[in-house]
């Protein structure tokens, strides 16, 4: 099994992105690290673990890492995912500990002791955990397989500011020590997200497999919806998240280009805005598989799939 880190602050597709990679066997989730984000890190460690017992695997070891990015003031999106960060549906309290070790070093660590390209990072949230970490030990950057990250967007470009999408524009300056680090990368920006769409029927889909999981599941993207239906006017919610899970067991589904994508960290205005050479029409080196297009119905047949499992 390919081994991961998911990097998250849950969030609700980020819950349903855990849920898909503890499905399947084809990977094996090595810890999963927690980050300011959609809303506090108290919380979002706390979701981390709501959602490992959901799915019964207490075994999947959780940290805390960065509680703010590293420049600037948190940004938190309760107005999209609720006070919890995971409104919905009410879950029990974790039982599950919260492991001592700061997230950062779990990752410096892991790496440290793993061959070289044989652990992959899936960063869902702000990249401030990655960044620190590159920071810290920029010898790991040689030892990442490869960063699996949902963030950005180019021709949808922003949902946050006009110009930034939430991840990348809550931590800019993180994210621009990510695509700097010479470490392979493939990004899931808005313009894949925006179509993977929850529509009536694919949440039908989840509530009818009848268990537990498929409720919440259910539950989660029916409160998702009712932000996202108001602001875009398209039928269903988003899930960003599950797509990079997807990118890692079934890369058929999303197309793309390797291009050069910068961050930009000083322009108030723009600030977080993924500046992506879509066309190539500079001769800065590519750092970066941009993806632009995923199968909507391949992406839903395969979450179902494998969240019936749990
Ligand atoms: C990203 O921001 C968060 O609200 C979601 O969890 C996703 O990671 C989308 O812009
Ligand atoms: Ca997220």
């Amino acid at each position: 099994a390919r081994k991961i880190i998911i990097d998250t602050d849950p969030g609700q597709d980020d819950a349903v992105a855990i849920l898909l990679a503890l499905a399947s066997p084809e990977l094996e989730v090595l810890g999963i690290t927690c980050v300011a984000g959609n809303v506090p890190l108290p919380l979002t460690s706390k979701n981390a673990r709501v959602v490992c017992e959901l799915a019964g695997r207490t075994d999947v070891p959780v940290y805390a890492g960065c509680d703010r990015p590293l420049a600037r003031e948190l940004v938190t999106a309760e107005y999209v995912h609720g006070k919890t960060g995971l409104d919905g549906i009410e879950l029990p309290e974790p039982q599950m500990p919260l492991q001592e070790q700061h997230a950062v070093d779990f990752l410096i660590e892991t790496l440290r002791d793993h061959p070289a390209g044989s652990v992959t990072l899936c960063p869902l949230g702000p990249l401030t955990n990655i960044a620190t970490a590159l920071r810290r030990a920029p010898d790991i950057a040689e030892k990442i397989a490869e960063i699996v990250l949902m963030g950005g967007a180019y021709f949808e470009v922003g949902n946050t500011t006009p110009a930034a999408e939430f991840n990348i524009h809550v931590d800019p300056q993180a994210a621009e020590i990510v695509f700097t680090s010479g470490v392979p990368l493939v990004v899931m920006p808005l313009d894949v997200t925006h179509k993977a769409l929850t529509t009536r029927a694919r949440v039908e889909a989840f509530r009818n497999l009848g268990t537990r999981v498929g409720h919440a599941v259910a539950s989660w993207t029916d409160f998702f919806e009712r932000f996202d239906m108001a602001k875009y006017g398209s039928e269903g919610a988003p899930l960003h998240d599950p797509c990079v899970i997807a990118y890692l067991l079934k890369p058929d589904l999303f197309t793309g280009r390797h291009i050069n994508v910068e961050i930009e960290t000083t322009s108030e205005l723009t600030m977080g805005m993924t500046v992506a050479d879509w066309w190539r029409v500079t001769d800065r080196a590519p750092n970066a598989m941009f993806m632009g297009d995923l199968d909507a119905e391949g992406f839903y047949t395969l979450l179902t799939e494998r969240i019936a499992r749990l």
